[in-house]
C-alpha cells in the first residue's frame, strides 16, 4: 500500500489554531510571531492580501499581508489552498521582506498548489462592484477578496498551479477575458493602462515562484505525524467569518477554526487548541454592525493610542468597548482553549473602562448574540463600568516584564487584573498572555 494512504492517528499532537476573535485587527501578527518560537511549521489558512499582520522585532517593523509571521523567525511558513494568492503582491512583500533581512528562500516558504489566484481584474471587480452597492458597499479593502472566492466557487478560478503550466500566458488571457466581458457589460469601463500593465507582469512571473510550490497538505499532515508544532494562522476575525459574521458586512472566507481544516486540509480530529487574539476594546474597519461603537473623545483616544488605522489600506477603523455578548458567540463559533488579550496598554488612562455583556433589543435585554443578523442592527449596548488603571508603558513593572522577571499577571496593576479576570469570567475563556505594548516582549502570560 502506498505509505501515504495509510492514514496514521497522530500520536503526538501539537496543532493550534490562531484565531482573531472579533472583527480582525486584534493583534494576532505578534501573538504568531510569539508562538512561532515554539512551533516548528506556520500555515495560513485563509484569506489574502486582505491581511495585515504586524510584527515588531527591536527597531523593525514588518507588515505582512499574505507570507505567514513565522516567516521573520526563519521557520517553514506555508499557504494552505483556501488563501487567495495575489502573485504580484506576494512578489512585492517578499522583495520588502528580503529587502529588510528576512530569507525567503523555497526552504522558508512554501505555497499550496491549490490557492486560488487574485488577478489584477479581480481588483478592479471589487472596487467596480463596491461602488455598484452605493451606500450599503461592504468597504471592502479592494485587494480582489470577494471576486476571486467568488471565481473559485463558480469553478473558474485559476490555481498557483497554472503559473507552472505550459500554456500559462493562454490561460491567464482566457481569465483575464472573462472578467473583461462581465467589467464591459455590467458596469460600462474597460481595463486600465495599470491593470494591463500589471496583466503583464503576471504573465511573466512564473520564474520567480519556481521551486515554491508544496504539497502543503501532506507536509503538515506528516510534520502532525512526526509530532511535530504546527501553527494555523488565521487571518481577520471570527465576526467578519462568511456564514456567522455579520452578513454582508463580512470577508468572503472562513476565519473561523474551521476554516483552518478547509483551508489547508486536514482533518477536524487533527486540531488539538484553539487560541483567540481578543483585543481588550473592539475595532472594525469598514461598514456594518458595531453594536458598541463610540464616537467623540473616547473613540479617538483609542484610535490615536492604539494606531487604529489599516495595516493594508490606512483606513482610520471604528472603535469601541469590549462587547462580550459577540465574544461569547464568538468562543460558541470557535471554543477557545484560551485567549491572548491584546493593547490592554491603549486602555491605560482612561478613568473609567465600560464593557457590554447585554444588548437590549425592542426593549428586551438579550445576552446571546442574536442568530439573525438583521437584528444586531437595531441591538443597543447595556454598559458595566469598571475602574481604570494608570498608563501602563509608564510603570515600573513593564521594565520587570521585559527582564523576564514578571510573576505573571500579578504584575499588572490591581484595576488591569480585574479588567482582564472580568473578560475571562463573562467570556468564558482562559487568559493565557495579555499584551501591553507592541515589541514581542510586551507579553505576560498568565503562568
Ligand atoms: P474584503 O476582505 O477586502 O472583501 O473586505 C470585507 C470586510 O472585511 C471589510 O469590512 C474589510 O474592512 C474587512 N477586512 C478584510 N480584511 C481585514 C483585516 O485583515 N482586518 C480587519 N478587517 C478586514
Amino acid at each position: 500500500m502506498d505509505k501515504k494512504s495509510d492514514f496514521k492517528p497522530y500520536s503526538k499532537p501539537h496543532s493550534t489554531v490562531i484565531v482573531g476573535a472579533q472583527w480582525g485587527d486584534e493583534g494576532k501578527g505578534k501573538i504568531v510571531d510569539v508562538l512561532a518560537e515554539r512551533s516548528d511549521i506556520v500555515v495560513r489558512y485563509q484569506g489574502g492580501p486582505n491581511a495585515g499582520h504586524t510584527v515588531i522585532v527591536g527597531s523593525k517593523k514588518f507588515k505582512l499581508h499574505l507570507l505567514p509571521s513565522g516567516v521573520i523567525r526563519g521557520k517553514r511558513s506555508l499557504i494552505g489552498a483556501g488563501v487567495v494568492l495575489d502573485p504580484l503582491a506576494l512578489k512585492a512583500e517578499m522583495e520588502e521582506m528580503r529587502a529588510a533581512g528576512v530569507k525567503i528562500t523555497p526552504k522558508e516558504l512554501g505555497i499550496a498548489y491549490r490557492a486560488p489566484l487574485i488577478l489584477p481584474t479581480h481588483r478592479l471587480l471589487d472596487g467596480m462592484q463596491e461602488e455598484s452597492k452605493k451606500g450599503k458597499a461592504v468597504g471592502t479593502t479592494k485587494r480582489g477578496i470577494g471576486p476571486a472566492y467568488s471565481d473559485l466557487a463558480l469553478r473558474t478560478a485559476l490555481m498557483f498551479a497554472d503559473v507552472f503550466a505550459k500554456d500559462w500566458p493562454k490561460k491567464l488571457e482566457a481569465a483575464v477575458f472573462a472578467h473583461e466581458e462581465i467589467l464591459e457589460k455590467m458596469f460600462s469601463i474597460k481595463i486600465d493602462a495599470l491593470c494591463r500593465k500589471s496583466i503583464k507582469e503576471l504573465e511573466a512571473i512564473p520564474p520567480f515562484f519556481e521551486g515554491f510550490q508544496a504539497n502543503v497538505n501532506l507536509e503538515v499532515t506528516d510534520a502532525l505525524d512526526a509530532g511535530k508544532k504546527v501553527l494555523f494562522e488565521g487571518a481577520q476575525g471570527a465576526l467578519l467569518d462568511n456564514s456567522f459574521g455579520t452578513y454582508p458586512f463580512v470577508t468572503s472566507s472562513h476565519p473561523i477554526a474551521g476554516g483552518a481544516c478547509i483551508g489547508v486540509g486536514v482533518p477536524p480530529r487533527s486540531i488539538d487548541r484553539v487560541e483567540a487574539v481578543v483585543k481588550a476594546y473592539c475595532t472594525r474597519v469598514g461598514s456594518g454592525p458595531f453594536v458598541t461603537e463610540l464616537s467623540g473623545k473616547v473613540a479617538d483616544e483609542l484610535r490615536q493610542k492604539g494606531g487604529e488605522f489599516g495595516t493594508t489600506t490606512g483606513r482610520p477603523r471604528r472603535t469601541g468597548w469590549l462587547d462580550l455578548v459577540a465574544l461569547r458567540f464568538s468562543h460558541r463559533l470557535n471554543g477557545f482553549a484560551g485567549m491572548h488579550i491584546t493593547k490592554l496598554d491603549v486602555l491605560g488612562g482612561q478613568p473609567e473602562i465600560s464593557f457590554c455583556n447585554s444588548y437590549e433589543i425592542a426593549g428586551k435585554k438579550v445576552t446571546e448574540y442574536p442568530a439573525d443578523p438583521l437584528a444586531t442592527e437595531k441591538a443597543k449596548p447595556v454598559y458595566q463600568k469598571m475602574a481604570g488603571f494608570g498608563d501602563l508603558s509608564e510603570k515600573e513593572w513593564a521594565k520587570v516584564a521585559k527582564e523576564g522577571k514578571t510573576k505573571g499577571l500579578d504584575a499588572l496593576p490591581k484595576n488591569a487584573i480585574a479588567y482582564v479576570n472580568k473578560i475571562s469570567e463573562l467570556s468564558g475563556i482562559p487568559i493565557i498572555s495579555v499584551s501591553v505594548g507592541p515589541e514581542r516582549e510586551s507579553i505576560i502570560f498568565a503562568k
